[in-house]
């Protein structure tokens, strides 16, 4: 039974506030941090501000007190219907899903399991592989790409270890490169190193530092990208640095660079209300296509995308819609409808590793966490102590050829 259910403020990678819950029990307690995203779509649930945190507590708390943690539904709904709106904007999708992940944890730790044992079972046994982001720029990084990220994926890696270890090289081979090249790189929001040049050169210098880290690790490393389109779009045309495109333009463009680079995964590549955008790209290729601002983890617009064939894959950002139940019915929708599944870190993150867990118990296809820095690492250390400590397969990419 709950018991007690108290926040606090902390930081996130920003140096931003976001909220800390703790959720306590009689014999256990769980502890999760709310992210927070730079591109946020315009559908997802709502942030409060945490120094809200005296009022929320105590509506939250009132909500939660005795309730049986391991009745993580109950939990979710009574947070839903202490916050009576569609989108979280009253007691805050924040305050929401640090006190959701929270209670999962509680339960989780009361039972002596780690959190993906409780929440996927005896045969959450494959891990993800790991999506990462070496150049960027968007919302994340001024002055850099268009192209919010350019990701890579280790697809030939046997071990999640080794799979971490070839994006690492690909991160640190392109620190060497720009430095070559006399080129000046910062690292934006997430790691992934922010330049001045354009999307084609970000392409060219990406696949240099993966050829060379292919022949170092004997394996094969493909390329994806987050365009966040819905940050490019100023409601006619998508805007570049170096160009301007029309919609039909703008499909023609990204099936050019999924054929010209064999790229694996293309998130976001119309703006976030465009859903037959998305179909017609999804049709023309061979590429798994990701709705992230398209779909914001809701079931009602995963449903949407599903009816029409706008994507075959689905970001899932647990703070997107503020309850774990309603993450959980995300993956299921989408799982249930053979599309594959990405669970995703933001750009604001703290060194809360949960998404590493729910990315087995979930059996993800990819975890987008980010390759470097503190917070990234906490989820993949995360998965490389799963791996070590239970047995583990690596999962399968259906996507390759
Ligand atoms: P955000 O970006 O966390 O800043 O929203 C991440 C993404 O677009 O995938
Ligand atoms: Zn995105």
């Amino acid at each position: 039974v709950i018991e007690d259910v108290f926040y606090r403020i902390v930081f996130d990678s920003r140096g931003k506030e976001t909220v800390e819950c703790v959720v306590i029990t009689e014999n256990s307690y769980g502890r999760a941090i709310a992210p927070s995203g730079a591109s946020t779509g315009s559908n997802e649930a709502v942030a409060v501000d945490p120094y809200k945190i005296e009022e929320i507590e105590e509506r939250v708390s009132k909500a939660l007190v005795g309730l049986y943690v391991f009745d993580q539904q109950e939990i979710d709904k009574a947070l839903r219907e202490e916050d009576g709106t569609e989108n979280f904007s009253s007691i805050g999708g924040n305050f929401a899903i640090a006190a959701s992940l929270a209670a999962a944890k509680a339960a989780a730790n009361s039972l002596g399991l780690k959190l993906y044992e409780y929440l996927g079972g005896a045969f959450a046994k494959e891990l993800p592989y790991p999506l990462g982001n070496v150049i960027g720029g968007g919302a994340h990084a001024e002055n850099s790409t268009s192209i919010q990220e350019f990701l890579v994926i280790p697809v030939g890696a046997e071990t999640f270890f080794d799979a971490q270890r070839a994006n690492a090289l690909v991160h640190r081979k392109l620190k060497e490169i720009f430095k070559k090249k006399g080129i000046f790189a910062a690292k934006g929001d997430e790691g992934a190193w922010a330049a001045q040049i354009t999307d084609e050169e970000a392409f060219e210098i990406l696949s240099e530092a993966i050829s060379f880290v292919e022949d170092e690790v004997g394996f094969e490393i493909r390329m994806g990208v987050d365009v966040a389109a819905t940050e490019l779009w100023d409601g006619e045309h998508y805007v570049y640095r170096d160009k301007k495109l029309s919609r039909e333009e703008q499909i023609s463009y990204i099936a050019e660079l999924i054929d010209k680079y064999n790229l694996l995964y293309v998130e976001d590549p119309l703006h976030e209300e465009d859903f037959e955008g998305f179909a017609e790209l999804t049709k023309s290729v061979n590429c798994m296509v990701c709705g992230d601002d398209l779909f914001v983890t809701n079931v009602k617009r995963i449903e949407k995308g599903i009816e029409i064939g706008a994507a075959n894959t689905v970001l899932i950002k647990p703070n997107q819609i503020g309850t774990l139940t309603d993450t959980f019915k995300a993956v299921k929708v989408a799982k249930d409808n053979d599309y594959d599944i990405v669970v995703s870190h933001r750009s604001g993150e703290t060194e809360d590793e949960t998404i590493a867990h729910l990315s087995v118990a979930f059996n993800a296809t990819l975890i987008k966490c980010g390759v470097v820095g503190g917070e990234r690492i906490a989820k993949l250390n995360e998965l490389i102590r799963i791996e070590d400590e239970d047995y583990m397969t690596m999962t399968k990419i259906r996507w390759l050829r």
